[in-house]
């Protein structure tokens, strides 16, 4: 029986001499360029990367310096952020709103680990639940699971929103290379009809098998999707096939086998796994479906191996407490307000959308963790899409916009398709770009070329502003060796242990998610209304005209 993990003192950062010298070291840090950085030191990436077995972290495009790190790991040190570190890997109870342990950890960690909630250890019950999962998924695969009417499946619907979509949507589409001629997997999470209605027409019922990814159970738009599956499919198979063709994901047992699922066919998890970081549970088995349980089994391996790293090194070569200063350097110094994750990787276009949910709904609050208003800024707006197709959107305004956004680029050295004359472009693109934000392009430069091309001053000089970079814009870049169930694992792990230390650098509480509720219960009120189509007259005059507006054009008539 182990005892009970006590969470060490909330330490406030500005409070900290380390944030103080932070402050200083701003002050002169923000006279000095990037480029200047790279001409003084022609060494400077050595100093400034990181490499593990299958990965590298260039971060020698940012605004920092030795000094930088030393104050980074003094103000982690100051914040006590190894005690966190391990309160968050033992299982207490750093989610205090909602009382809860933080343990996605422990669905990856080894199965001879202990780590114990409530004088429990879970591993045990981690590693039952992980064989049931396993059992489901090799019945599916190997054609041993019929459906109703005594065919094997061959499609499989995730239906969950937020966290119960979002990491497993992105898994999958970033292992396209490992999936299985048996199965396609799909997914619907929005409560816009239009995404099941599309699907439905093009699915069989009779070889289908639905997924209800919830933890709670309660979602309004899993709900509805779930029904409308379940009334597709017994409309078409009758009430007795509904065993056949769905299972579900879930803390809420009970309310899975209301909906008509089989106790045997509900695979659990705990209320310790967050959401938005549950594709290491029961939420991830679309990932097995869609590729195997091995490349399951392989992303929790790859996961773990970047807990490891983050347990261990030093805080100046731990990746994501690199990853987490560099951004919270930004944010609170430099006074950025986004961060572009860029990946370099048709594979990886749901990266930043999954990122989205892990960091924002993490680290966007705006109350401390004694419950005081925050006069500082906190997690920035997470955006991105995938190289090259960003350069021919968005890119103008990295380069050359007013604000200048931090970039995470994300690239994959080996290419897993055999067509000629496209890695290495992907791959020169990606490098041009950092060094195009980084290096900028001066007036002397621009008016040289205009010069040699032979043009006259009076022709190019109201162009000339307009061709001119700034540069000085930073960026990290990561590249993995290629994509594999391992290496994303790492990759993802290490954006969540970043979420963790910038909740300990912001001082808020990470794991709950309060902000998400007024909309659900403002929605329950309004549905009520558009439901009788009848204008609820306790609102707003704005939601009372869309209202009416809406009431209008469906033909509904006056107030
Ligand atoms: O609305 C926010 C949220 O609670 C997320 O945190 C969560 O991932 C999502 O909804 C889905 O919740 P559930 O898995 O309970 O349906």
């Amino acid at each position: 029986m182990a005892e009970k993990v006590i969470l060490p003192a909330k330490v406030v950062p500005h409070n900290t001499p380390a944030y103080q010298a932070l402050v200083n070291h701003y002050q002169w840090f923000k006279q000095q360029s990037l480029q200047k950085l790279f001409d003084a030191d022609e060494t400077r990436f050595e100093a400034f990367h990181l490499k593990d077995s299958d990965w590298l972290f260039d971060f020698s495009k940012n605004h920092l310096n030795e000094e930088s790190l030393h104050l980074m790991a003094q103000f982690c040190e100051e914040l006590e952020l190894n005690q966190w570190r391990e309160a968050y890997f033992a299982g207490g109870i750093i989610n205090e709103t909602e009382g809860r342990a933080v343990l996605h950890t422990a669905l990856r960690a080894k199965a001879s680990s202990e780590v114990f909630v409530a004088g429990e250890n879970v591993i045990p019950k981690v590693q039952e639940a992980k064989k049931a999962l396993k059992g489901l998924v090799e019945s599916v695969l190997s054609g041993d699971w019929k459906g109703a009417t005594g065919k094997t499946i061959d499609t499989v619907v995730n239906i969950g929103i937020g966290g119960s979509d979002l990491g497993p949507r992105m898994v999958v589409e970033a292992l396209q290379v490992y999936q299985n001629k048996k199965v396609n997997t799909h997914f619907v999470s929005n409560v816009d009809g239009h995404e099941l209605w599309h699907l439905l027409q093009k699915i069989n019922a009779a070889s289908s098998l639905f997924i209800i990814a919830s933890k709670s159970f309660t979602t309004q738009e899993t709900m509805t999707n779930a029904q409308t599956a379940r009334n597709w499919l017994v409309k078409q198979l009758g009430e007795e096939a509904v065993g056949n063709h769905f299972i579900a994901l879930s803390t809420n047992i009970p309310k899975a086998m209301e909906f008509g699922i089989e106790e045997k066919n509900v695979f659990g998890f705990w209320d310790w796994v967050g959401g938005r970081f549950s594709l290491w549970s029961a939420i991830g088995v679309s990932i097995a479906f869609a590729t195997s349980w091995s490349c399951f089994e392989q992303l929790l391996e790859g996961a773990q191996k970047m807990d490891a790293h983050f347990k261990e090194k030093d805080w100046k070569e731990n990746l994501p407490v690199l990853m987490a200063f560099i951004g919270y350097w930004y944010r609170n110094f430099h006074g950025t307000s986004s961060q572009a994750v860029i990946p370099y990787d048709q594979r990886l276009h749901r990266f930043s959308a999954y990122l989205q949910q892990g960091e924002m709904e993490s680290n966007g609050k705006g109350v401390d963790r004694s419950g005081k208003t925050i006069d500082y800024p906190t997690c920035p707006v997470i955006w991105g899409e995938p190289g090259t197709n960003g350069q021919h959107a968005f890119f103008q305004l990295l380069h050359q916009g007013t604000d200048a956004i931090p970039v995470d680029f994300i690239g994959v050295v080996q290419a897993q398709h055999n067509l000629e004359g496209h890695h290495d472009k992907l791959l020169a693109n990606l490098l041009a770009q950092s060094r195009a934000l980084m290096k900028g392009k001066t007036v002397e430069a621009v008016e040289a070329e205009f010069i040699a091309k032979g043009v006259a001053k009076e022709d190019y000089e109201h162009i000339l502003p307009h061709k001119v970079f700034l540069g000085n814009r930073p960026s990290s870049t990561f590249l993995l060796q290629s994509l594999n169930p391992q290496t994303l694992g790492q990759l993802i792990a290490a954006y969540e242990h970043k979420i963790f230390v910038q909740g300990i650098f912001w001082n808020v509480f990470s794991y709950d998610q309060w902000g998400v509720q007024l909309g659900k219960e403002l929605a329950g009120e309004i549905l009520p209304s558009l439901e009788k189509g009848a204008v609820n007259t306790n609102g707003d005059s704005s939601t009372k005209g869309l209202m009416q507006y809406i009431f209008d054009h469906q033909g509904r008539g006056a107030l």
